[in-house]
């Protein structure tokens, strides 16, 4: 699964983060595939890409996209859809194209978002898509597939002297604001598809944000300083334990059994 050409499912393709992915994995000599709702959306995205057409809140369009990958990305985003977007879109896609995956073994990156433990802030208390986005985290956890979890700090808040990668770990700024972190698009695209090919990136859950300085050009020190999260773990090494299992929803457990099941089976 390290091999360095692989045929790459980009989830959320059309965003303003899975665009740059697509031209990067491209770039990076993979196979790219992109997911996009409808026909005409294909217009926006970057050349070089075969493209699929499927919505991850309908599983039955899912079996084509993820027939022949190596590898999936995620970067899907329901912002402005509340809660509702939040569980069936950044939560529940990630449970649907894992289901289409079944027993294939693939490479996953899954990006979320830095504060995503943050559980009683505004944003979170509104739209509960922090909490959405953790769980999804904990579903690739779950599946046994090897994954790496970017969580980004605040796109393009970033100066333009500011490109040094800064990988953090245990998602303690929780301001709710770019004083959290800040990145650029481009670079969180990269780092999603480096983590593809990377046996360092793998079993890594970080925040990704930058610093005043260049940009580094070899990521393996990086993610290779990472730790690895704890084998079996639904959560990140040092994450705070605000989440417990017990008082989860009861599907969204029953999805958690349906993801180790599965990894049973492999
Ligand atoms: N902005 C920040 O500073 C920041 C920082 C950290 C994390 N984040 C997180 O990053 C995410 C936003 O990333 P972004 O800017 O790349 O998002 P975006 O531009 O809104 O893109 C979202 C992608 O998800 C796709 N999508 C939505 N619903 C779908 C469905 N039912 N089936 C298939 N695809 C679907 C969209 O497709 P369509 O093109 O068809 O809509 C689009 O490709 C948010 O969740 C946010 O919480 C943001």
């Amino acid at each position: 699964m390290s091999s360095s050409r692989m045929t790459v499912l980009v989830v959320g393709a059309t965003g303003s983060i899975g665009g740059l992915v697509v031209e990067e994995a491209v770039r990076q000599g993979h196979t790219v595939r992109a997911l996009v709702r409808s026909p005409g959306k294909a217009r926006r995205l970057p050349p070089g890409a075969q493209v699929v057409v499927g919505d991850v809140t309908r599983p039955e369009t899912l079996a084509g996209a993820v027939d022949g990958v190596d590898a999936v990305v995620f970067t899907l985003g329901s912002d402005g859809a509340g809660r509702v977007g939040a569980e069936t879109v950044d939560y529940g896609g990630v449970r649907n194209v894992l289901a289409a995956l079944g027993s294939r073994q693939a490479r996953l990156a899954l990006m979320t978002s830095i504060g995503v433990t943050n559980r009683t802030g505004d944003y979170n208390r509104r739209t509960e898509a922090c909490d959405w986005k953790r769980r999804s985290e904990r579903l690739v956890r779950a599946s046994g597939l090897p994954y790496t979890i970017v969580r980004p700090g605040w796109f393009d808040y970033n100066k333009p002297n500011e490109h040094r990668l800064v990988l953090r770990q245990g998602d303690e700024r929780h301001a709710g604001d770019p004083s959290d972190g800040v990145i650029a698009r481009r670079q969180i695209a990269e780092i999603l598809v480096r983590s593809l090919t990377s046996p360092q990136a793998e079993r890594k859950t970080f925040e990704l944000v930058a610093t005043a300085g260049a940009a580094q050009q070899d990521l393996e020190p990086l993610f290779a300083a990472l730790d690895a999260d704890p084998p079996g773990s639904l959560d990140a090494v040092h994450d705070t334990a605000n989440m417990p299992l017990e008082e989860e929803p009861q599907r969204v457990r029953d999805d958690l059994d349906t993801v180790v099941q599965g990894r049973r089976s492999h």
